[in-house]
């Protein structure tokens, strides 16, 4: 059997880059950081958002055109009431601190999930973040913000079958393509890699459906732990798997 045509925005990976266009990370272990340490989990929350610096400019670096980072899942809202101010407070710091470098290094931040949850305030300053950068071409970095992949694909149904019912689209026309352009990650490249820190092996509700044909890497190292040559590694093992996209 021939391989099967390789997925939209995958494509120039079969034609040779072994540059993952668009990487995806579940920043896991920043509790089990500051557990180690005898330190609050605060505390490996801050040390994961340098590391999400580190993360940023790695893909800067090495050419990847979008990463997408899983911040704050649907499942965070059952953590502690403290440690959901914990991590908002840090998003809205991180923003404050790093938005002007953010664009000079020529990032445009876009966001997934269903953030108007953080309140007016955070809110604004995320759709500030999003205006400022969104002319930036370098680096695409999506953050996942009270994210859940089953939700954000059942809002792309609902989305189809009300077009379907206005007359807008014909049921029977409904295809992946359509499905994927009702997603919050339409237009994005198809993701390529998509790695785990911490040991856990589990997809937790994050791109579903986009994770079809992606590359999955488990690591065992704790999220803030996780630096530029971890990246690098990630980046070297991909390049050595062979994706066939459903083919031999
Ligand atoms: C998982 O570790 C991490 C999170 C729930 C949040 C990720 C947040 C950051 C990296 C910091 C802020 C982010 C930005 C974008 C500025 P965990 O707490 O589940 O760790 P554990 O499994 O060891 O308890």
């Amino acid at each position: 059997m021939s391989a099967a045509p390789a997925p939209k925005g995958a494509a120039g990976l079969a034609g040779g880059s072994r540059i993952p266009r668009h990487v995806a990370i579940i920043m896991d272990g920043n509790g089990r950081w500051a557990e180690k340490r005898g330190l609050p989990r605060v505390a490996g929350h801050k040390a994961g958002a340098e590391a999400v610096r580190r993360a940023m400019q790695s893909a800067v670096d090495h050419g990847v055109e979008v990463l997408t980072l899983y911040a704050f899942s649907s499942e965070n809202w059952k953590r502690t009431s403290e440690e959901i101010a914990d991590l908002t407070g840090l998003m809205r710091f991180y923003l404050e601190r790093e938005l002007a470098t953010l664009h000079k290094e020529g990032v445009k931040l876009r966001l997934i999930g269903d953030y108007s949850a953080f309140g007016p305030d955070l809110v604004a300053r995320l759709d500030r973040a999003i205006d400022h950068t969104a002319t930036n071409q370098r680096l695409t970095l999506v953050v996942a913000l009270n994210y859940g992949s089953r939700a954000e694909i059942v809002a792309a149904a609902r989305n189809l079958a009300e077009k379907a019912v206005a007359g807008d689209v014909d049921a029977q026309m409904i295809d992946e393509d359509a499905l994927a352009g009702e997603l919050q990650t339409r237009g994005l490249p198809e993701l390529d890699l998509l790695i785990r820190t911490s040991g856990e092996v589990r997809l937790s509700n994050f791109l579903l459906w986009q994770a079809a044909y992606a590359e999955l890497m488990f690591v065992g190292t704790l999220w803030p732990d996780f630096a530029e040559r971890d990246f690098a590694a990630a980046l070297e093992q991909f390049a050595a798997r062979e994706r066939r996209f459903g083919g031999r």
